[in-house]
């Protein structure tokens, strides 16, 4: 649909060695602050130490245009689309990086969303976007 409040949710492998990372994700939380508020996008970033999970919401033609740009960035690879809805209402009152850094914890909740996915599944849907509210 073209109208209504679109929204996004990927998960992405990052091709970022650990050396270059903090400058990088500080690069992309700059340019999405911006980027973002200009597209009237809000949402979530969260960095598990070797992939990405995002959230995205805002007018379709933003969330198009931010999709383009993701999906060539060279800072990530794999990028699987989880879920694309339209909402009644946002999730997320602004854009914020929900978390950055190593966790065990971040990373089994990806690994369980993956294995959902896989398996045709919305059930991992959910609790990334948990996951997202609960550290943003
Ligand atoms: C994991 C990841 C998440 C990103 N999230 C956003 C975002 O929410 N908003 C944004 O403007 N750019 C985001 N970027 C950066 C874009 O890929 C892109 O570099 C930037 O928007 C500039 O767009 P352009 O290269 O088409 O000019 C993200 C990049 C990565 C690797």
């Amino acid at each position: 649909m073209r109208t209504g409040l679109n929204s996004w949710l990927y998960i992405s492998e990052s091709t970022l060695s650990f050396g270059e990372t903090p400058s990088a994700i500080e690069a992309i939380v700059k340019v999405s602050r911006s980027r973002n508020a200009t597209l009237d996008v809000t949402g979530a970033l969260l960095f598990s130490g070797t992939r990405f999970v995002q959230f995205l919401e805002g007018p379709f033609d933003s969330i198009s245009a931010l999709q383009a740009s993701i999906r060539n960035d060279a800072r990530h690879r794999n990028v699987t689309t989880l879920s694309v809805r339209v909402l009644n209402e946002r999730q997320f009152g602004g854009w914020a990086l929900a978390f950055e850094g190593e966790s065990a914890f971040v990373e089994k909740v990806l690994d369980k969303a993956m294995a959902h996915h896989q398996a045709g599944s919305r059930q991992g849907v959910d609790s990334l976007l948990t996951l997202l509210k609960r550290f943003s």
